[in-house]
């Protein structure tokens, strides 16, 4: 099975999609922020503050290069994923990217207690978010074969489309 490819902002939404997507068990969830930490030995922001983004943005992209590798998966991705033009082509021939968007205030709201998300560190304002997410969009939009409005659905609203789309994403991969 065509695999689904999850990005995003941070805290859109994507672990708790793919954990939907894959609770009955025919597809397999790898989250990419997890691999790294299992790879490193070290949280994310232990990565962050002893070796460095550059450090944790290679990490991610050799944890990329095994996607290539899977097949019947859903792929939980970091919010910065996009940024390298080699992970997003990687990504968009590996299989069905959605992206999952979010607003500033949301973001805002859920990272609010959060002490897990180094970039968000220190300065956590609607304007650093606003302007790290317009940053990124053109690069989410490169990489993505479908969007999905995260405020105007619920859990099971968004996988329902995720369906949806992925029916169709086969559909035209297998008439073309
Ligand atoms: C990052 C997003 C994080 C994590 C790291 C960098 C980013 O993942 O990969 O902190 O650059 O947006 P989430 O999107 O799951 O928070």
């Amino acid at each position: 099975m065509t695999n689904i490819v999850l990005i995003g902002f941070m805290s859109c939404g994507k672990s708790s999609v793919g954990r939907h997507l894959c609770k009955d068990g025919k597809m397999t969830l790898r989250d990419i922020d997890a691999m790294i930490i299992e790879r490193a030995g070290m949280t994310i922001p232990e990565i962050f503050k002893t070796i460095g983004e550059k450090a944790f943005r290679d990490l991610e992209s050799y944890v990329i290069s095994l996607v290539k590798n899977y097949q019947n998966t859903v792929i939980a991705t970091g919010g910065g994923v996009v940024l390298r033009e080699q992970n997003r082509k990687i990504l968009k021939n590996s299989g069905m990217v959605i992206w999952l968007k979010t607003t500033p205030e949301n973001v805002l709201k859920y990272t609010q207690q959060d002490q897990n998300r180094p970039l968000l560190e220190g300065n956590k304002s609607i304007e650093k978010i606003r302007e790290m997410m317009a940053q990124r969009e053109p690069f989410y939009a490169d990489c993505a074969h479908y969007s999905i409005n995260t405020w105007e659905n619920n859990l099971p609203q968004i996988a329902t489309k995720v369906w949806d789309y992925y029916q169709e994403f086969n559909s035209k991969k297998f008439n073309s």
